[in-house]
C-alpha cells in the first residue's frame, strides 16, 4: 500500500514499526498477518544497513556442518558473554527462516554460479561462504550484494501486502509510553511521536505493539562502513524510555575497509578472506604477513582479534593502511565470487587477480543494545527491539560474522510471535488521555553551526579515545568531552524547534555517551573491548553484562 493512502496527525495501528531493514521488513510481513501495519522509516525505505551486507547469513545446511558447531563458534567468537539457550534458539531457526526468505523470491548463489568446471549434480548445491571464526563453510550469499538482494525482495512483498503502510521520510523522535500519561501501572509503551522529514511536521502513532527495528550506530565513529542512517535513534529512544540498554561498550570494527581517499568506506567483506586472501603490511618495499603473530587462525581469526592486530601493525610502523592479497586466484573466479567488489575495486584503479587491496579498520556492528530476549522483549511492555538496535546475547562480547541478518530475521518473526500470543498484557488505556507533541516556546534555530559542529566532535572524540584500543585515561577524557556537547545540545533542543538533523545529533550524543560509560564501568578486557590498563580476560571465564538504565522518576536528562 502505498503511503498516498494514509494522511493526518493522529495515526492507530495494530503494529508500529520503526525501520525498514531486514528487522523491519520480516517483522511487518508477518505481522501483517495478524493486524494493521505501519512500517516508518526515516528516509528511503532502501536505506539501510541491511542494503550494504555482503558475506552473507549464517545458516546451518551442510551435512558435515552442525548447529552444535555453530553454536560453540558462536560462543568461541562471544568471549564468555553470549547467552548460550539464545545463540541455541537462534542457531537452530535459521534454516526456517531462510526458507521464508526465499519463499519471498531470494535466491542464494549456488556452487555452479561461481566454479568453474562443477558437475550438475554438485553444481545446483548451495555455494557456501567462509568467514572469521567459522569452523565450517556456512554462509549462504547471493554473489556479494546478499543484503541488497534480501531489502529489494522483502520490500516488494512489503509493497505489495494491503495490510502493510509503508511511510517513508518518517522519523521517529520519541516513543510515548505511559510516563506521558498519569498512569500507576507498569511503564508500557504507546507508540512514538514522528517527525514528516518533508514537512517537518510532528504526528502522533499510536499502536498496540511498537517495534523498534532501528539498526546500529556506526555513525559514532568518524569511520565506519556504515550508512547515514545509522545513529542509534532506538537505542536512544529506548533509553529515553528508561528501558535497559545492555553491553554498549562493545562496538565491532571490521578489519578492511577499503582505503582509498574517494571511496565512501566500502567494505572489502571478510568473505574475500574467506576464499583465501591474507593479509599484509608493508615493510621497507615488501610486503609481510602478520597475522600468524597474532591467532592461530591467521587472517580467519574472529574480528576483534584481526582488527586490534592491523591496528596494531599500523601504529608500529606508522603506515596508513594493510593489504589484503588474493592474486592467487584468477581474474575469471573473482569476476563470478565477487561482481560487486571487483568492480568497485576497479572503479579506483585495483584489480584484485593482479593488485594488493590497501584495507583499513571502521566501526562496523553495535553488538550491545536495546536489552531483550529472543523475542524482541524488551524491558517496557509493547516494545520489542528486533536486529541491530537489540541485544539478545547472541553475540555476546563480539559479534561472529554473518551472525547479525540471522539474528534480525529470527527475533522480528519471534517477536510478532509473542506479540500474539500475549494480548491480555495490554492495559487499555483511552487514546483520548495521551497528548499530541507540544513545541513549548521553542523557536526556529539561530545557529545551524552547533549541529554539525557537535556532530564532528563527538565523532573524531569517539574514534580517538573510544575506539580499538582504549585506556583509562582515554575513556575518561571521553567521558568529560560528551558531558560538555550533550548539555550544550539538550539546551539546544529543548530552546529551539526541533528537526531531522537534531534529533539524530543527541541521538548519537546519547548512545556515545551510553557506550563510554560501559566503557569505563568493564575493568577487564574482554572481546571487543580492549583496555590497555585491564590484562584480557581468561579464555573460558564467564563475563557479566553491563546494563545502563535511566531512572523511571527523574525527567532530567542529566545532571
Ligand atoms: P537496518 O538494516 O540498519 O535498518 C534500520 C532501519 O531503521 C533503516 O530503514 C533506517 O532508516 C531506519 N531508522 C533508523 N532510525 C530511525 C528513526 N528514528 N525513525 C525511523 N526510521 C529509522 N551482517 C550479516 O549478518 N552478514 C553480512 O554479510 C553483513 N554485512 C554487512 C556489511 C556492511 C557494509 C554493513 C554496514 C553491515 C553488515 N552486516 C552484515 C550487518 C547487518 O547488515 C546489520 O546488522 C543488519 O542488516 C541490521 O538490520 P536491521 O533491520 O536491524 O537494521
Ligand atoms: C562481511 O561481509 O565481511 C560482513 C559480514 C558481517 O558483518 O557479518
Amino acid at each position: 500500500m502505498s503511503d498516498t493512502a494514509y494522511s493526518g496527525k493522529r495515526i492507530t495501528c495494530d503494529y508500529l514499526i520503526v525501520g525498514s531493514g531486514l528487522a523491519g521488513m520480516t517483522a511487518a510481513l508477518e505481522a501483517a498477518k495478524h493486524g494493521r501495519v505501519i512500517m516508518i522509516t526515516k528516509g528511503k525505505a532502501e536505506e539501510s544497513n541491511t542494503r550494504y551486507a555482503q558475506g552473507g547469513i549464517a545458516c546451518v545446511i551442510d551435512e558435515g556442518d552442525s548447529f552444535e558447531a555453530h553454536v560453540q563458534d558462536t560462543l568461541t567468537a562471544g568471549a564468555g558473554l553470549c547467552h548460550p539457550d539464545v545463540v541455541r534458539a537462534i542457531v537452530s531457526a535459521a534454516p526456517e527462516r531462510v526458507r521464508d526468505l526465499q519463499a519471498c523470491g531470494l535466491h542464494f548463489t549456488l556452487q555452479k554460479d561461481v566454479e568453474e568446471n562443477s558437475s550438475s549434480a554438485q553444481g545446483n548445491q548451495y555455494h557456501l561462504g567462509q568467514e572469521g571464526g567459522h569452523s565450517n563453510r556456512r554462509i549462504l550469499h547471493a554473489g556479494d550484494i546478499t543484503g541488497r538482494e534480501v531489502s529489494d525482495v522483502l520490500l516488494a512483498r512489503c509493497r505489495e501486502n494491503p495490510s502493510i503502510i509503508i511511510l517513508e521520510n518518517h522519523l521517529a523522535v520519541d516513543l510515548i509510553s505511559t510516563r506521558h500519561i498519569e498512569w500507576q501501572g507498569e511503564n508500557c509503551c504507546l507508540g512514538a511521536y514522528v517527525i514528516d522529514t518533508a514537512t517537518h511536521e510532528i504526528k502522533t502513532f499510536l499502536s498496540k505493539f511498537t517495534m523498534l527495528a532501528t539498526g546500529g550506530a556506526g555513525k559514532v565513529y568518524l569511520c565506519t562502513c556504515n550508512p547515514d542512517i545509522a545513529s542509534g535513534d532506538g537505542i536512544a529512544m529506548a533509553y529515553r524510555t528508561s528501558a535497559e540498554i545492555c553491553n554498549m561498550e562493545f562496538y565491532q570494527f571490521h578489519p578492511t575497509i577499503l582505503f582509498h581517499p574517494k571511496a565512501k568506506s566500502f567494505l572489502i567483506s571478510e568473505a574475500v578472506r574467506g576464499e583465501g586472501a591474507i593479509l599484509k603490511v608493508k615493510k621497507g618495499d615488501r610486503y609481510e604477513t602478520f597475522m600468524e603473530n597474532y591467532h592461530p587462525l591467521a587472517s580467519l581469526a574472529p574480528r576483534d582479534i584481526v582488527a586490534r592486530a592491523i591496528d596494531n601493525e599500523l601504529k608500529r610502523s606508522g603506515q596508513p593502511c594493510a593489504y589484503l592479497d588474493i592474486r592467487h586466484h584468477s581474474e575469471e573466479f573473482l569476476r563470478k565470487r565477487f561482481p560487486n567488489i571487483f568492480k568497485e575495486c576497479l572503479k579506483f584503479g585495483i584489480n584484485m587477480a593482479e593488485d594488493l587491496i590497501p584495507v583499513v579498520p571502521a566501526a562496523h556492528y553495535c553488538c550491545g543494545g536495546v536489552r531483550t530476549d529472543v523475542n524482541g522483549v524488551t524491558t517496557i511492555k509493547r516494545l520489542y527491539a528486533i536486529g541491530e538496535v537489540g541485544c539478545t546475547g547472541l553475540h555476546g562480547a563480539n559479534r561472529l560474522a554473518s551472525n547479525s541478518l540471522l539474528e534480525a530475521m529470527v527475533v522480528a518473526y519471534n517477536a510478532v510471535c509473542h506479540s500474539v500470543g500475549h494480548p491480555a498484557s495490554i492495559p487499555e488505556i483511552s487514546a483520548n488521555i495521551i497528548p499530541d507533541w507540544s513545541k513549548g516556546d521553542a523557536v526556529d534555530s539561530d545557529e545551524q553551526i552547533v549541529i554539525s559542529h557537535n556532530w564532528e566532535e563527538i565523532r573524531r572524540l569517539m574514534w580517538d579515545y573510544v575506539g580499538i584500543v582504549r585506556t583509562d585515561k582515554r575513556l575518561e577524557r571521553a567521558k568529560n568531552r560528551i558531558r560538555m556537547i550533550r548539555k550544550e545540545i539538550e539546551k539546544y533542543y529543548w530552546n529551539f524547534i526541533i528537526t531531522p538533523d537534531l534529533i539524530e545529533l543527541r541521538n548519537l550524543a546519547s548512545v556515545a555517551e551510553m557506550i563510554i560509560d560501559s566503557a569505563i564501568a568493564r575493568k577487564e578486557s574482554r572481546g571487543l573491548h580492549f583496555n590497555a590498563d585491564y590484562p584480557p580476560a581468561p579464555i573460558d571465564s564467564k563475563g557479566k553484562d553491563t546494563v545502563l538504565r535511566r531512572p523511571l522518576k527523574s525527567e532530567i536528562w542529566f545532571e
